[in-house]
């Protein structure tokens, strides 16, 4: 059986372990990477609909939800976007800005993985699939028993993500063992993720999946303006994702659908303008004709502008501007590209990622209380907060 000193094992072969792996290994520290997994960067892989929306020109501080905002200021701004972009170009990888500064490439997010199992390479960093990880004893050196056996290790690195996508191997190991060590877990729940409707809601929207339109949303403090799309179960698009992220069970999402029009001023514009139009020719000018029908049979009718009195105008404008909608739920980690809460940053250092009680142990990537919005600033998260515990491992 094995029996081995390695001077940093990181746990989590996705985009922040292998990150803080090539950071100390650039050092001169002997790293080993274990992952559970029977691939490296799964979450990467299936990341951008397999083009990987790798950063975004954009990121900043304002980007991310934590309960304190201040935390990854430090990382963000030791690890930028412009840095991972240097990497992506040292390594040739073609990449377009899809749009609001969302970068991905040409390609395939396969190169993404590749490029960082390049530069594991390079720098001497093994890293191991297959590989399910104890944790028998905190240092340092710390203990940890794999199959194969033992490694001993100064530094040790949980990097082991969130609870998204259980299918693709994400498992709660990074929030229990922190939990069990004594360091506060903020409540955990799935974000960018679409809301699911039920009952008469659902039978609403019945025949209008596939519509998308732009829109401005609201929930909680998240307001977004980008596209929503009706599906089968709900509601999505980056709008309705961004959102979630402010969303509690209970509380209404607010979706103005006309978010370029005044809608009031204009029906008593038009009402002046062409008396004899009917609503539904004129919303239609506007939306999608489907959800127009809908809206028509359900609550507008479909009156001659001239029947229209300004308080009827008034509940026109109410129904759609704001459309104000209250899920049943959210689809939940099945689909959500992100968890929420985790790791109390009060428990870490901003400068290292170690955490204070516990010498020696980093906490990196979405294990942590940070929360990237949509289009990338996830992934330049983790790279971030990865090479953040790469510098002190
Ligand atoms: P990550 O989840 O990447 O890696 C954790 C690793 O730990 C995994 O390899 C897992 O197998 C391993 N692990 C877990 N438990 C273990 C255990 N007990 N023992 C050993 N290993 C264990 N973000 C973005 O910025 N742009 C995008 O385009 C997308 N797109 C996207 C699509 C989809 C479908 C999802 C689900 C998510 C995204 N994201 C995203 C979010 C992004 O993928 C996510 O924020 C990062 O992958 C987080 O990186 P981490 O390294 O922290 O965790």
């Amino acid at each position: 059986m094995l029996k081995e000193h390695t001077d940093v094992v990181v746990i989590g072969a996705g985009a922040a372990g292998l990150m803080c792996a090539i950071a100390a290994g650039e050092r001169g520290r002997s790293v080993r990477v274990l992952d559970h997994a029977n691939k490296v960067g799964k979450k990467i892989l299936m990341s951008g609909g397999g083009r990987c929306n790798f950063t975004n020109l954009h990121t900043a501080p304002e980007n991310f939800l934590s309960a304190n905002p201040h935390f990854c200021k430090s990382a963000l701004s030791r690890y930028t976007q412009w840095d991972f972009i240097a990497l992506v170009e040292k390594h040739r990888i073609a990449y377009h800005e899809k749009t609001l500064g969302q970068l991905f490439c040409d390609g395939s997010s396969k190169q993404i993985v590749a490029m960082l199992l390049a530069e594991c390479e390079r720098v001497g960093a093994q890293v191991q699939t297959h590989t399910p990880v104890t944790i028998e004893q905190l240092g340092p050196p710390h203990r940890l028993s794999t199959p194969a056996g033992t490694i001993t290790c100064d530094s040790l690195v949980i990097a082991t993500g969130g609870y998204s996508i259980p299918r693709m191997g994400a498992t709660g190991f990074g929030f229990d063992f922190a939990r069990d060590q004594g360091l506060k877990v903020l409540p955990t729940r799935a974000a960018l993720v679409p809301f699911v409707f039920e009952g008469r809601k659902l039978e609403q929207i019945d025949g209008l999946a596939g519509i998308s339109l732009d829109c401005l949303a609201e929930a909680g403090a998240g307001q977004f303006r980008e596209g929503t799309l009706f599906t089968h179960r709900g509601l999505s698009g980056p709008a309705m994702l961004q959102v979630s992220s402010y969303w509690q069970p209970g509380e209404p999402v607010r979706i103005d659908l006309l978010p370029e029009l005044d809608l009031n001023e204009t029906l008593r514009r038009l009402r002046a303008e062409r008396p004899r139009a009917q609503l539904k020719t004129v919303l239609a000018e506007h939306l999608p004709r489907r959800l127009v029908e809908r809206w028509c049979e359900l609550w507008l009718g479909n009156p001659r502008l001239a029947e229209l009195g300004d308080a009827a105008i008034a509940d026109i404008v109410r129904r759609c501007q704001p459309w104000t909608v209250w899920p049943a739920d959210t689809e939940g980690y099945r689909t959500a590209e992100v968890t929420i809460g985790g790791v109390d940053t009060d428990e870490l250092s901003s400068k290292t990622m170690e955490a204070f009680k516990l010498p020696g142990v980093f906490f990196i990537g979405e294990v942590v209380d940070v929360t990237g919005h949509l289009g990338g600033h996830n992934f330049q998260w983790a790279w971030a907060s990865g090479r953040a515990a790469g510098q002190f491992v």
